[in-house]
């Protein structure tokens, strides 16, 4: 679970978004995270905190001299022993007082008592003039100044009608963005292209020769790239996953189609893995319609030809970035892995322990470089794909 044993005090400010507030808080509890609500008087308007209770279970905090908390400040001890503040909406006014280190009611004074050190994310969610007044964005800054993380606002339809900056960003949203707050920044300002997926390789208009890839080790890695505070862009094959939150996803079907986007972007970037399962032939004599069955010994003759291998000529670049190979072998892994490495021309090359990870949530992988190899023990693809971003990290 990405949010196990994390505390966070989901401190609520008024405003219609906040009944998103109610799927946001079941997220960050079923992603493990043990929350403690705190509302203001004017949220309590939009949603009732016995809502919150029931969706946190636990008690909400709404007032500054609640007597249910043993020493009378629960300014203080529901800052104390927690992983994270997150002010989900944050109202015009919040962010104001936010600034000026107001501490008028609980939720802005337990603010200001935080200890240094306590990260505070804020999603703001106003009206797009709200958003855009010079003294929110005045406030905005001061914020940014501060070291307080402002999650979105993000452009589209308002609940007034207006079109523009302000909406919340979207519970699953959130959620990533406090997910990607307990990461490293470790791949800060570093660009990422990765490929995911199988390939598809057409025999006629709705037929084609695919794999049992299903993407999930390419997505993962993705995301934790992201997470890490890359800029990723992720050439996919089809696949039946949601794109990773923040990630840049461009579509395509055959292996020559995404050997040619992923030259088309790996100028300027500093990591690329690959991780698709790619079609290592296609048809040659490729049928423009749809093939007929016309007798009973009629079977059609598929010629193949090779299909470029995109690691390999991404390695073989000038200005090449550092290049991440996988291999899927069915036996002799330790062999054919370093074997594979030196061939493909890569510093490091990831090997699938057991050929049979298609489609599955978990994976043991052993690490190819230069210096030997190493072992990540079998673990939720997620928890690898976070443990590999940090190899990677650690080599460039
Ligand atoms: N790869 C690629 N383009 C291809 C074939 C493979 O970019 N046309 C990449 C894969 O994404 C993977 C690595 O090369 O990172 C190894 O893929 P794999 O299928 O294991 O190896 P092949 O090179 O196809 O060799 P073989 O099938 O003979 O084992």
């Amino acid at each position: 679970m990405d949010l196990a044993g994390k505390r966070i005090v989901l401190g609520m400010t008024g405003g219609i978004a906040c009944y998103k507030i109610a799927e946001f808080t079941r997220l960050l509890t079923k992603a493990g995270a043990s929350v403690q609500v705190v509302m203001t008087q004017a949220a309590t308007k939009f949603i009732t905190p016995v809502t919150m209770q029931a969706l946190s279970g636990h008690p909400v905090y709404t007032d500054q001299w609640d007597a249910r908390i043993d020493n009378n400040m629960p300014h203080i001890d529901l800052s104390r022993e927690v992983d994270a503040i997150v002010i989900a909406p944050c109202s015009a006014d919040f962010m104001f007082k936010l600034a000026h280190g107001a501490c008028d009611d609980l939720l802005s004074t337990l603010c200001v008592a935080r200890p240094m050190t306590l990260p505070l994310l804020v999603a703001p969610a106003m009206n797009v003039e709200m958003w855009q007044n010079a003294a929110t964005q005045r406030n905005a800054a001061q914020l940014r100044t501060d070291g307080i993380a402002i999650l979105g606002p993000d452009a589209g339809e308002q609940a007034c009608g207006e079109i523009g900056m302000g909406r919340m960003l979207e519970p699953e949203q959130l959620l990533e963005e406090v997910i990607a707050s307990f990461h490293r920044k470790i791949l800060a300002g570093k660009r990422v292209l990765l490929t995911a997926g199988p390939t598809f390789e057409p025999i006629d208009p709705v037929r084609g020769i695919t794999n049992l890839s299903s993407g999930k080790m390419g997505y993962a890695i993705a995301r934790a790239a992201r997470e890490a505070g890359a800029e990723v862009t992720l050439v996919s094959g089809p696949t039946a996953l949601t794109t990773p939150y923040g990630v840049h996803r461009i579509n395509v079907q055959t292996a020559q189609q995404m050997h040619d986007v992923v030259l088309s972007h790996v100028d300027g970037q500093d990591v690329f893995v690959a991780v698709a399962a790619v079609a290592d032939w296609r048809v040659k004599n490729a049928s423009k319609q749809k093939l007929k069955k016309t007798g009973e010994h009629d079977i059609p003759h598929l010629e193949f030809e090779q299909n470029p291998d995109i690691l390999a000529s991404v390695a073989a670049l000038p200005a090449k970035p550092y290049c991440v190979g996988f291999a899927a072998e069915s036996e002799n892994l330790l062999r054919y892995g370093e074997e594979k490495r030196q061939k493909k021309g890569v510093p490091l090359l990831v090997g699938n322990i057991g050929h049979q990870t298609f489609g599955k949530d978990e994976n043991e992988l052993v690490l190819f470089d230069d210096k030997g190899n190493k072992r990540l023990p079998r673990a939720d693809k997620q928890d690898l794909a976070r443990q590999l971003i940090a190899e990677i990290a650690a080599r460039i």
